[in-house]
Formats: C-alpha cells, structure tokens, sequence
C-alpha cells in the first residue's frame, strides 16, 4: 500500500486481527491525546498541562495523593474537578467508533481494559459490562472517610474550579450518609482509603471472560493503545495476557512501541494506526457486506433489558415480603439471573450466532456471580 512509509507491520496486525475469536483492548493515557485530552508524561508534560501546579511545584504524584482531601480540600478538588469538568467536555476521537466495530464483529466478542478514569470507553458506546477501569473512574464518588456508604455516580454533581488560583468552590461534593467531604472513586498515590469494589466487580467479570477464552483455546488479539511506562499497569496486564492466552500483542504507541519478541509494534498515535488497522482491515467493507451485525446488537439489547427486569423484580419482591434490601438482592438476582442465562443458552442453541450469544449468557451468569448487585 502507497501509505506505509515506515514499512510498518501492518499486514501481520491486520491478519491477526482477522484470525481473531474475541479482541482485549487495553488502553492508557495515550488513548486520550488524539482526543485533545494531556497525558502526564514527566513533569514537564504535566506541568505544561497544569501550569497552576508548576508554580505550587507540585508534580503529579504529589497532588494526585488523597491527603490533599483533608489538609486542604479546595485544591484536591481542584486538580481532580478540573478533570472531572475536562473529560465531560471531550468527545473521544474516532478511533474509539473503529476500534467498537471490531470488538462487536468478533464471535467471543471484545473486552477493555484500561487506567484512564475519564469514562471514555462509555461515553464512545462501550458495553459497560464489558470495561475494567483498575485505577477507578472520575464518574464515581466515594466518601473520603470508610463511613459504609457505596460508590455512587457522579453525574449531575457540579465542581467550579477557580483556574486563577487553582481552588475549587464550595459547595464541594459531599456524601449522603455521613455528610463528610466526598472524593472521586479514582486510585491515587499511597491510597489506603480508595473503594476498589467497583473496579474489583469490573476484574471479576473480565476474569470470568479470559476464563472461558482460555478453556476453549480461543484465539485472541489484544490491541494495547497509549499505555506509559511510567506507571505500567496496563503494559503488564498486556504482557501477561500473551502469555496467559497465547494471544497476538499490537501495541500502538508513537513514541514506546517496544515489544516483547513475536509481537506487533506500530509507532503511531492511536488514532492514525486505528485508522491505518481498519483501512488493512476494510472493517467498512466487512459490516455492509451484511456482517450480523445489528443482529447481534439487538439481541444484547434485549440481554440487557432483561437484567434490568430481573433485578427490579427481584428488589420490588424483598419489598413486597417486608425484608430489608441490603446483603439480599444478591441471592435473589442470582437466581433470576442464572435463569435467564439458562434459558439465554436454550434459545439460542440452534443459531448460526451461537458463539456471541453464549458469551452474553456468560456475561448473564458472571453478574449472577457477583454477590452486590448495585442498587437502580
Ligand atoms: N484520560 C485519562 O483518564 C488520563 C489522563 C492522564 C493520565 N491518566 C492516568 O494517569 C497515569 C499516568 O499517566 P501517564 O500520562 O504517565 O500515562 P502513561 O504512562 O500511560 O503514558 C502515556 C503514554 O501514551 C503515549 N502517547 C502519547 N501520545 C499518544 C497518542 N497520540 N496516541 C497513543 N499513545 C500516545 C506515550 O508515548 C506514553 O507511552 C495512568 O494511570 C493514566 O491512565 C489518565
Ligand atoms: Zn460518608
């Protein structure tokens, strides 16, 4: 192809992307760039970033630290509401739609993990039951004290930043059970007090599904997009992977696309090589070609209101017999849940479809497995 000036491995990313059953997707700060979002790359990037922080000289390790809650929580705020107000202002670049295409058109489906805490993955239409954020998410608040109260969602809470002099104002989030100073359910440094049950329901579910993979010896690309190696938590999860599932790495990453020997690395931003992946791909051609595609939409569609119906029957019936909720909708949901995917299985046993909708059954009876299930 005329556009390959670097002599890229492309063709080799692309036949293992079409060889694939399922897609892992992992993706750090990098993911966001093309998007407009910063990366934190070193002081200098950051600070570049976060100009206010540069004359404080506070790096990213030392503000992004949940003492600041407490010893001076205006600007804890700050550093994180500005974010919080940044990421909701964002549309994520086209990539995201690309890369969304491909996951649905693999029969075990796909599955993301990624570090960044803007909700992204979401906001681009990615199933949520199919996302791990392992250092949390800036959608969701905790309380900065272990008063008992969950993790609830942020939409609708509001932070005005002062970008003068980089405090926010008050009224700052609070939490509805004890009235103490809320945070963002975000991972910090030396963090003895973040919630990690939100991210650790999301690594259950993923782990139910790499479960599966390894047992029927899927085949599997992972496409890693943007991850750092300053804090590699997700250049390690990919790594591993390999290793674990035997699957093809594509690292895409424009300035450290090392890889370990065997695997794919394309030196591009992740929105070029996303494009440059599905134009080897003709990912376009594959889905109007009659791809069942929509099919397979749909029907998850409907997977998913039927979880939605089972959970609200089963918190309407404890009300109904006078039981407290609390510690019980978990083995209510359980049941229904293990029902529906049951009968998923049944149903669905004689389509050409099979494979995809036995991985919804999957995703069914995994958020049966889960003793919480979150309240509506
Ligand atoms: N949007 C977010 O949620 C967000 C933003 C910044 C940082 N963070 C988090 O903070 C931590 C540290 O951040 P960090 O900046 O050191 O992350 P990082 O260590 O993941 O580094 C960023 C990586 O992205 C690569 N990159 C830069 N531009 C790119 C592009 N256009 N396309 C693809 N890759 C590109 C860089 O080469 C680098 O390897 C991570 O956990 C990260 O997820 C999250
Ligand atoms: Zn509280």
């Amino acid at each position: 192809m005329a556009e390959n000036p670097l002599g890229l491995d492309l063709a080799s990313a692309a036949a293992a992307l079409r060889a694939a059953d399922a897609l892992l997707i992992t993706a750090g700060a990098g993911m966001g760039v093309d998007s407009g979002l910063p990366d934190f790359r070193g002081p200098q990037g950051f600070w570049r970033a976060y100009p206010a922080l540069a004359r404080l000289g506070l790096r990213f390790e030392e503000v992004a630290q949940p003492g600041w809650f407490r010893r001076a929580p205006q600007l804890g705020w700050a550093f994180y509401g500005h974010r919080m107000n940044l990421y909701r202002a964002t549309t994520p670049h086209a990539g995201f739609g690309q890369l969304l295409a491909l996951g649905r058109s693999k029969p075990l489906g796909y599955f993301v993990f990624t570090s960044n805490v803007d909700g992204h993955f979401q906001k681009a239409g990615f199933d949520p039951e199919r996302i791990v954020e392992c250092h949390g998410s800036l959608n969701h608040l905790q309380c900065c004290e272990p008063c008992g109260e969950e993790i609830w969602d942020a939409t609708g809470v509001v932070v005005t930043v002062n970008e003068e002099t980089f405090q926010a104002q008050p009224p700052l989030p609070k939490c509805a059970r004890c009235h103490g100073l809320a945070r963002p359910n975000v991972l910090m440094f030396g963090d003895a007090t973040w919630n990690p049950q939100r991210s650790q329901a999301q690594e259950a579910r993923l782990h139910h599904w790499l479960a599966r993979l390894k047992e029927g010896q899927s085949k599997v690309a992972i496409v890693e997009l943007g991850a750092g190696t300053t804090v590699p938590s997700v250049r390690f999860f990919s790594e591993g992977a390999v290793r674990d599932l035997d699957a093809k790495l594509i690292r895409i990453n424009p300035r450290e696309a090392e890889v370990p020997p065997g695997e794919i690395g394309l030196p591009l931003s992740a929105a070029e090589g996303l494009r440059q992946l599905c134009q080897s791909l003709k990912l376009d051609q594959v889905r109007a070609d009659g791809h069942p595609l929509a099919a397979d939409v749909s029907r998850r569609q409907t997977l998913r209101l039927q979880l939605g119906q089972a959970m609200r029957g089963s918190r309407q019936g404890i009300k109904d017999s006078g039981n407290s909720p609390r510690g019980e909708w978990g083995a209510v949901d359980q049941r229904r849940l293990t029902s529906a995917a049951t009968r998923e299985r049944t149903v669905m046993a004689q389509s050409p479809m099979a494979p995809c909708f036995e991985s919804c059954a999957t995703s069914l009876e995994s958020t049966a497995a889960l003793s919480k299930v979150p309240p509506p």
